[in-house]
C-alpha cells in the first residue's frame, strides 16, 4: 500500500487529513479543471441537485463542499445552509465566491464521519463529487443517516465508472488518460491519478445503492448525467439508521400536529432531456455527413475507377462498400431522428 500519508494513503479508511491535505494542494485550479472534466456541465448537474432537495427543507448540509459549488443553488428564503469539508484551502475559496453575493452559507471544517451536529438536527444532505472519497462508505453513510431527521433527503452527484455499453470504452479511456493529463496542469497531478483511480473504484452505482439500502436509506429516484460519466441518486432517510429497506414504504408522516405531507421530490427532469437531445441531435448531425460523405466518395470511386488499375471484382466491392456504408449511416440519422429525444431513465 505504500505510506500511509502517501498518494496511496488516501485511500485508507478515515483518510480524512490525507485526502483534506490532497484539495489544499489542488484548491487554486480545481474548479476550472472540474468544469473542464465534466465537459461544462457540472453546473446543470448541481441545479437537479439541488432540485432534488424539498423546498421546505429547512437545515440543509453539503457535505464534501469544496469551494461551495453548488451551494447558491441550494439556497431559499429562511432556509440554513451549512457547508462542511476537510480542506481548509478548499472553504477559503468557497467564502471567496461567496463574498460578493451578500449571502453566506455556514462554513465548517470539518470530516465527514465526525460531523458537528446533533442527532436528526437536518432536514436534507446533498454531496457532489465527494462520495467516493468518503471509505467506508457505509460508516460515512452511518453518520450521515445520524444527522438527518427521519424522512429527510440525501442527493448524491457523483462521477460514476462506465457501466458497458456502446460508449464504455471511450469514457473509460477518458477516465484512464484524459484525466490523469489535464491533471497535470494541477500543482499536484497524482491528485488526479487519484480521482481517476477512485471513479473507478466507487463504480458505476449497484454497489453504492447496495450501501444506502444498508444504511438505512429508501432509492426514491436515479438519474444518469452525460451517458453514465455522471450520476445522481435522491434517497430518504428510513425511520430508523440501519433498517433495510429493500422496497419503498410509504411516504413518512410528520407527527406534528397540522404538518404539510412530504412533496414529492422534483429532480430535473428538464435539464436531463435537454442534455439527452443535444446528444442524440449531435449524433444525428454526425451519422448524416458521414453518410453524405461515404455517398460522395463512392460516387467518385465508381466515376474514377475505370482508371484505377484494380480487377473489376475488387472496383464493384469497392464501391458496393462504400454504398453501403453511406446507407447504414444514413439509416443511423433516420433512427436517431425518429426515436425521438426520450432520455432513457434508470442505469
Ligand atoms: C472532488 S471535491 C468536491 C467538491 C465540491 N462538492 C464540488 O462539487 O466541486 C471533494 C471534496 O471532499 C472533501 N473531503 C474528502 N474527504 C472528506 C471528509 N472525510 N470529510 C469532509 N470532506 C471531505 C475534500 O476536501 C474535497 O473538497
Amino acid at each position: 500500500m505504500g505510506e500511509p500519508h502517501g498518494p496511496s494513503g488516501r485511500f485508507a479508511p478515515h483518510a480524512a487529513r490525507e485526502l483534506g491535505g490532497m484539495f489544499d494542494q489542488v484548491s487554486d485550479r480545481y474548479d476550472l479543471l472540474n468544469q473542464w472534466m465534466s465537459l461544462g456541465r457540472d453546473r446543470a448537474w448541481r441545479r437537479v441537485l439541488a432540485r432534488a432537495i424539498p423546498e421546505d427543507a429547512h437545515a440543509v448540509l453539503d457535505l464534501c463542499t469544496g469551494s461551495g459549488a453548488s451551494l447558491a443553488g441550494l439556497r431559499r428564503p429562511g432556509r440554513l445552509v451549512l457547508g462542511v469539508d476537510v480542506s481548509f484551502a478548499m472553504l477559503e475559496l468557497a467564502a471567496a465566491h461567496q463574498r460578493p453575493r451578500g449571502w453566506a452559507a455556514r462554513l465548517l471544517c470539518a470530516d465527514g464521519f465526525r460531523l458537528p451536529f446533533r442527532d436528526s438536527s437536518l432536514d436534507a444532505v446533498t454531496i457532489a463529487f465527494g462520495a467516493r472519497n468518503l471509505r467506508p462508505l457505509g460508516d460515512a453513510l452511518a453518520e450521515i443517516g445520524r444527522v438527518l431527521r427521519a424522512g429527510g433527503a440525501l442527493a448524491v452527484l457523483e462521477a460514476t465508472a462506465p457501466a458497458g455499453g456502446p460508449m464504455a470504452r471511450f469514457h473509460a479511456l477518458y477516465l484512464r488518460r484524459v484525466v490523469p493529463f489535464l491533471g497535470r496542469l494541477s500543482r499536484d497531478p497524482s491528485a488526479y491519478a487519484y480521482l481517476s483511480r477512485s471513479i473507478f473504484e466507487f463504480g458505476a452505482g449497484p454497489q453504492f445503492e447496495r450501501e444506502l439500502a444498508h444504511a438505512g436509506f429508501v432509492l426514491l429516484d436515479r438519474r444518469v448525467f452525460l451517458l453514465g460519466a455522471a450520476r445522481l441518486w435522491v434517497a430518504r432517510r428510513g425511520r430508523a439508521a440501519g433498517q433495510i429497506a429493500s422496497v419503498a414504504p410509504p411516504a413518512v408522516q410528520d407527527a406534528r400536529p397540522g404538518a404539510r405531507a412530504p412533496r414529492p421530490l422534483k429532480t430535473g427532469e428538464g435539464e436531463v432531456a435537454q442534455e439527452w437531445r443535444l446528444w442524440s441531435r449531435a449524433q444525428a448531425g454526425l451519422s448524416f455527413i458521414l453518410a453524405l460523405a461515404l455517398a460522395y466518395g463512392s460516387w467518385l470511386f465508381a466515376k474514377s475507377s475505370d482508371a484505377m488499375p484494380l480487377a473489376s471484382w475488387l472496383r464493384h466491392v469497392g464501391w458496393a462498400l462504400g454504398g453501403l456504408a453511406a446507407v447504414a449511416f444514413a439509416v443511423r440519422a433516420a433512427l436517431l431522428i425518429l426515436r425521438g429525444d426520450e432520455p432513457p431513465r434508470g442505469s
